[in-house]
């Protein structure tokens, strides 16, 4: 899908981080866009940032991890916005601890946002995408914690794993019913976001969690420093226009996966890869 200028996207967790970067990218391109997050302030306050450029700007509070909230959010931005094009389901939490003891609630809170919010995504936006019979292409966030696996990040782990195979199964999906639908799976390193923090928009009924680990605080270091997230939403652009599946933004992280292939294929016990 080259040509972006006028179409639409809507955009999961779209009031911080690599959802907002990709927001700013997709008005600067002329695109209308529909940004969906669970952060009623940060989303109004986005908003109103992002007014003024050629394409219009709609902002729905959304839990993604509410099937009734993301078909509300198709509803809408179908009704107002017209056929959607891109669909970025981005939105994502994180925990990290000892895979035995995370509680139910971190289980429920991060398996409800990163992969059902996912599959509530492609369930109400593409059927409507196929049916309005126009190109598009849907693009889901996992990481590179989707490629590999590493101590003290189980659920998370767990989470984009799955993410990936959901959008590699949509890839082939789509290829076979429906070519003008297009699907990117991300997968990105350290990026510099609030994602140590995202807890704050945890629900209260799933607030119960294991003590933080020490990887806590060594992912906030590595996550200060990472990729900008504007350089991560250039990629998710890119891949877009060339209608290209993986979406590498730390390409040098690929050698932990080839060390879990590499060890897979010979059947040997799996060691940890150097951490990205
Ligand atoms: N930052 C990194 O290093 C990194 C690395 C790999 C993958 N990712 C992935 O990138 C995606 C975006 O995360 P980020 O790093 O920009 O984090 P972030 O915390 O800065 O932004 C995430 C956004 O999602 C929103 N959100 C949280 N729960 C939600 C819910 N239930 N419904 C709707 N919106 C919700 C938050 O309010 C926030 O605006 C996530 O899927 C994350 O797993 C991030």
């Amino acid at each position: 899908m080259d040509h972006l200028a006028g179409k639409t996207a809507v955009i999961t967790g779209a009031a911080g981080g690599i959802g907002r970067a990709l927001a700013e990218r997709c008005v600067a391109e002329g695109m209308n866009v529909a940004l969906a997050d669970i952060d009623g302030a940060a989303l109004a306050h986005t908003v109103a940032a992002l007014q003024g450029g050629a394409g219009r700007v709609l902002g729905v509070r959304t839990d993604v991890a509410k099937a009734e909230d993301v078909e509300a959010l198709a509803a809408r931005a179908y009704d107002e916005l017209g056929a959607v094009h891109l669909v970025v389901n981005n939105a994502g939490v994180a925990v990290s601890g000892k895979v035995w003891e995370h509680t139910l609630a971190d289980w429920e809170w991060t398996m409800g946002v990163n992969l059902w919010g996912v599959i509530h995504g492609v369930r109400a936006f593409v059927p409507r995408m196929i049916a309005g019979g126009q190109p598009g292409h849907v693009v889901n966030v996992a990481s590179m914690a989707g490629l590999t696996v590493n101590p003290l990040m189980g659920v998370y782990t767990v989470t984009k794993h799955a993410v990936v195979a959901l959008t590699e199964t949509l890839h082939h999906d789509l290829a076979l019913f429906a070519p003008a639908v297009k699907a990117s799976v991300v997968c990105p390193g350290w990026v510099k976001t609030d994602i140590t923090t995202s807890s704050r928009n945890r629900p209260t009924h799933l607030a119960e969690t294991q003590q933080a680990t020490q990887l806590a605080a060594a992912m906030q270091a590595l996550v200060a420093a990472g990729l900008p997230p504007s350089r991560v939403a250039d990629e998710i652009v890119a891949a877009v226009r060339e209608g290209r599946f993986w979406v590498f933004t730390h390409p040098g992280f690929l050698g932990a996966t080839k060390h879990r292939s590499d060890e897979l294929l010979s059947g040997k016990n799996p060691t940890v890869a150097p951490l990205f």
